[in-house]
C-alpha cells in the first residue's frame, strides 16, 4: 500500500489527533487552525521569523537547490544561459516563461529600445540630489517617481497594461542607473544609442564622453552580460518578497519595484558586493588575511560575500563570475585586491569554521572586483545588481496575478506587549 501523503499530529493539550494533508512537501499553515485547545482558542499558527521554512507561493520561474548548488531559470541551467544568451533573451525567458524565437526577440528588443528614454522630469529629479548622494537612493526615488508620469500603471488588473509597464520598466532602469552615476560624477547625461545591445547601450550611457559614437569593449560588454544574466532572478529573496508583498496590495509596479530595490539596498542582501570591496580594502594585502579570518571566527565581523541562506554549497553563480573575472582582469590588469580576495577564498574554504557552517563564496564575492576593474565606484555596485534583478522582480509580480491562490499578504504575529492598561495623563506619568 502506498504511504499516505499526510501528517498525523496529536495535540497533547487535548489529546486530539489531527490528520493534515501533505502536498508538494508542505502542509497548509491554515490547516493548523483546526488545532484548537478549546472553543475560544484561535487555533494553532506556525512561527517562522525570517520565513526560513515557509513557502509563500508556487512559482515556475527559478529553481534553486542550495545543497547541490543548482540554479535554473524556467528549467534552463544558469551555466548555459550565462554562456550563450543575451540579457534581453534571458529577461524574456524569465518574464514570459519561454525562450523567444528570433522574431519574438527582435520585437522585444525593439520594444525595449522604444521605451528606453527618460522623461526630463526624472533627469531633473536626479539633479536635485546632492552630488554625492548614494546612487541606490537616486535609483529608488526615480523608480518610484515614474509612477507619477505613468498614472495608467495603477490599473494593474488589465494584463495588457501590466505588459506595457513591464517593457517600460525594463527599458528605463539602465537609463536611470546611468543618470545616477553621471550625476555623481558631475557629467551630463547621455541618451540611449539604439544601435547597441541592452548591455552595450548601458555602457554607452555610463561612459561615453565626447566621442560621437561609443564602441563598448567586447570583453567588458560580454562580462556585464554574464553578470546581468546571473543576477536576473533568484526566487523568493528579500527584494522579490518585498515586490510580491507590495504587489499583493495591487499598487502600481513602480512603487512595488522601488520597495524591492529598497530591500536589495541592505548590506545583508544586494549591498553585500559593496561591503565585500570595503572589506578587501580594509584587509589591504594577502599577508593580512589570516588575522582577518581570526577576527571573523571570533565573531567580531562577518566575512562579506560568504554564506547564503539557501546555498550550503558553492554558489553556482560565483563559479561563473570567477571565470568571467579572470577574463576581465586579463584586459584590465590584476591588482592587490584580487590577490587578497583569492587568499581570503583559499583560507576560508580550508578552515573548519567555514566548513562546519557550510559557508562558501556567494554571488557578491567576485562581482564587486569586476565592477572595480571597470572603474566603477563601489557605491554603484548594488545598482548594478538592481538593474538586472528588475527582470526577476517583474516576473514575480506578473506571476502573482495569474495565481488564483495569491491574496493580500498579511502575516500574523505573536503579540508580546503589555496587557490592556489605562491611559495615564502626561502630568501623572
Ligand atoms: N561570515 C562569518 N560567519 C558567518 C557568515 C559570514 N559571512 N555567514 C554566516 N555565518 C555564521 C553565523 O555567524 C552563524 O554562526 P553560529 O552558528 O556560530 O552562530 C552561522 O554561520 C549561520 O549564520 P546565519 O546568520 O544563521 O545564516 P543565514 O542563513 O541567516 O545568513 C547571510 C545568510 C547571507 C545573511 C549570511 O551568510 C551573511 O551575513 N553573509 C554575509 C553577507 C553577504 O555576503 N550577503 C550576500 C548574500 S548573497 C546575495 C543576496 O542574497 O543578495
Amino acid at each position: 500500500m502506498a504511504p499516505k501523503e499526510s501528517l498525523t499530529v496529536i495535540d497533547n493539550r487535548t489529546g486530539t489527533s489531527y490528520e493534515l494533508p501533505i502536498t508538494d512537501g508542505t502542509i497548509r499553515a491554515m490547516d493548523l487552525r483546526r488545532i484548537q485547545a478549546g472553543d475560544a482558542d484561535f487555533g494553532l499558527m506556525s512561527y517562522d521569523p525570517g520565513f526560513a521554512n515557509t513557502a509563500s507561493t508556487r512559482s515556475s520561474i527559478t529553481y534553486v537547490d542550495g545543497e547541490k548548488g543548482i540554479l535554473r531559470y524556467r528549467g534552463y541551467p544558469i551555466e548555459q544561459l550565462a554562456m550563450n544568451a543575451s540579457f534581453l533573451e534571458v529577461a524574456y525567458l524569465v518574464i514570459f516563461g519561454k525562450l523567444p524565437t528570433a522574431p519574438q526577440l527582435s520585437k522585444w528588443e525593439q520594444e525595449i529600445r522604444y521605451h528606453s528614454m527618460l522623461h526630463t522630469n526624472i533627469q531633473n529629479l536626479v539633479e536635485t540630489f546632492r552630488y554625492d548622494a548614494h546612487p541606490m537612493s537616486l535609483f529608488i526615488s526615480s523608480i518610484a517617481s515614474l509612477a507619477t508620469l505613468y498614472p495608467d500603471s495603477r490599473d494593474v488588473t488589465d494584463p495588457a497594461n501590466r505588459r506595457l509597464q513591464v517593457a517600460r520598466i525594463i527599458a528605463k532602469v539602465p537609463t536611470i542607473a546611468a543618470c545616477a552615476y553621471r550625476h555623481n560624477q558631475g557629467w551630463p547625461f547621455n541618451g540611449p544609442d539604439d544601435s547597441l545591445s541592452y548591455v552595450g547601450n548601458f555602457l554607452n550611457m555610463m561612459f561615453r564622453m565626447t566621442e560621437v559614437k561609443y564602441e563598448p569593449d567586447p570583453v567588458l560588454e560580454h562580462a556585464l552580460n554574464v553578470l546581468w544574466v546571473l543576477h536576473a532572478d533568484h526566487e523568493q529573496n528579500a527584494g522579490t518578497t518585498a515586490m510580491r508583498v507590495i504587489g499583493s496590495a495591487q499598487g502600481d509596479p513602480y512603487s512595488a519595484l522601488a520597495g524591492a530595490a529598497a530591500a536589495l539596498y541592505g548590506p545583508l542582501h544586494g549591498a553585500a558586493n559593496e561591503a565585500v570591496l570595503s572589506q578587501l580594502e580594509l584587509i589591504g594585502e594577502p599577508d593580512n588575511v589570516p588575522a582577518f579570518i581570526e577576527r571573523v571566527k571570533k565573531g567580531e565581523c562577518r566575512l562579506m560575500g560568504f554564506g547564503h541562506r539557501i546555498y550550503r554549497n558553492y554558489d553556482p553563480r560565483c563559479r561563473i563570475i570567477k571565470k568571467t573575472a579572470e577574463e576581465v582582469f586579463r584586459i584590465t590588469g590584476s591588482n592587490v585586491l584580487i590577490e587578497v580576495a583569492l587568499e581570503v577564498e583559499r583560507m576560508a574554504l580550508e578552515d573548519d569554521y567555514f566548513i562546519a557552517r557550510k559557508l562558501y563564496p556567494n554571488v557578491d564575492f567576485y562581482s564587486g572586483l569586476i565592477y572595480r576593474a571597470m572603474n566603477l565606484p563601489s557605491n554603484l555596485f548594488t545598482m548594478m545588481f538592481a538593474v538586472p534583478r528588475t527582470c526577476g522582480w517583474l516576473a514575480h509580480w506578473l506571476e502573482a496575478f495569474d495565481d488564483p491562490e495569491q491574496k493580500l499578504m498579511r502575516p500574523r504575529q505573536i503579540y508580546d506587549g503589555p496587557e490592556e492598561r489605562d491611559y495615564v495623563s502626561i502630568g501623572a506619568r
